[in-house]
């Protein structure tokens, strides 16, 4: 296995995206609820939703959307107001610093407008706290003046649908997930579902690839949308510079120059898979000890990384850490012998 070098640019990691990827992924979002492929379940709670506020002439509930990243969040929320037709705000956690951001966007919402909110939990406390009653009252308190003088003036707001996203629901304070009316949580999806993603796609690309081809990409990204459409593209240049076509073997040799290998692990999951398993004897690691040796931000580790691993089966959570399993060892060619064990298996 190559690519330890850590030099190159990861073009599966969503944060390194260039301004050509996201323009690429705009291009291809479902827009309607019937065009979203999977999370059949989900999509079948919001269109109920939906259709239930529709005939009563209500703003739907709030909706809170959890799941690890690429899996579909964002194109839902526009999904979300695009079916209910109406007008959709964008912001996001980290750009609400203080509760006078969050007031600013609220009390400049249309009657019936969809609020989204990226990453929700990173929003300022004291904007959260604002939200409680904006979520539930349609109205806000805004403080005018300071210290002793300071006095609290109440503020109308149109009634609108805040749709929260979070790739980690647990960090939300509780009486913030309480506010929702309904919360989605959504799945990596199969394979069957992404060569549906990937068929798709292609088509829109007007790119011709092979069943085959589909097949194993659809295998090879994690479970993710998101990284399906990248890969794809990836196979797409690939093919257009050296085979001339998208078959199976195009796959296999673009997969390869980018380091996804059989069971798509790109580099970083690499990287957590290789600490856990050479340099920690299979575990159990906390989880700071693992992002600290990957020089990976914890959040990243836990919310990114950990979820795939988990349900693909290479590591299991156990209060002490995360603890490699034997499908493990095989996938990386190690063998448990003369490294440490945890002696009670958790
Ligand atoms: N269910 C789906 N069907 C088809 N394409 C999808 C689906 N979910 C996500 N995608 C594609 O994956 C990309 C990432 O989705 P996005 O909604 O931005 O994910 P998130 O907000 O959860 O990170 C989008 O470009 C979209 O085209
Ligand atoms: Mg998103």
């Amino acid at each position: 296995m190559s690519g330890a070098d850590g030099a190159d640019v990861d073009l599966t990691d969503p944060v390194l995206a260039s301004e050509a990827e996201l323009a690429f992924e705009g291009a291809l979002r479902p827009r309607s609820l019937a065009e979203f492929v999977g999370q059949t379940r989900v999509r079948g709670q919001l269109q109920l939703l939906l259709t239930a506020a529709t005939l009563q002439q209500r703003t739907p509930d709030h909706i809170l959307l959890a799941g690890p990243p690429g899996l579909g969040k964002t194109t839902l929320a526009m999904i979300v107001a695009h079916e209910s037709g109406r007008p959709l705000r964008m912001s996001s956690g980290p750009a609400i610093q203080h509760a006078g951001d969050l007031a600013a966007i609220l009390s400049s919402l249309v009657p019936g407008e969809v609020l989204f909110i990226d990453e929700i939990h990173r929003m300022a406390r004291s904007a959260e706290e604002m939200l409680y009653l904006a979520m539930e009252d349609f109205r806000i308190d805004i403080m005018v003046g300071k210290g002793a003088g300071a006095t609290s003036v109440p503020l109308d707001l149109s009634p609108f649908t805040l749709v929260g996203a979070t790739t980690r629901a647990g960090l939300l304070p509780n009486p913030l997930r309480d506010r929702f009316g309904f919360t989605a949580h959504l799945e990596f999806y199969d394979d069957a579902e992404l060569e549906q993603v990937l068929a798709r796609a292609a088509t829109m690309l007007g790119l011709d690839v092979d069943r085959e081809a589909l097949v194993e990409i659809s295998g090879r990204c994690r479970g993710t949308p998101r990284i399906a459409n990248r890969l794809l593209r990836r196979v797409r240049d690939y093919a257009l510079v050296h085979t001339g076509r998208a078959d199976l073997a195009t796959v296999n040799a673009a997969l390869d120059l980018y380091d996804v290998d059989a069971l798509g692990l790109d580099r970083l999951d690499r990287a957590v898979m290789q600490i856990i398993l050479t340099r920690f004897g299979g575990g159990p690691v906390g989880l700071n000890t693992l992002a600290v040796s990957v020089g990976e931000e914890s959040e990243t580790i836990e919310a990114v990384v950990e979820p795939f691993l988990v349900r693909i089966g290479l590591i299991t959570r156990t209060p002490r850490g995360r603890v490699a399993t034997p499908a493990a060892w095989r996938h990386f060619g190690l063998s448990q012998g003369g490294a440490a064990l945890p002696i009670d298996d958790l």
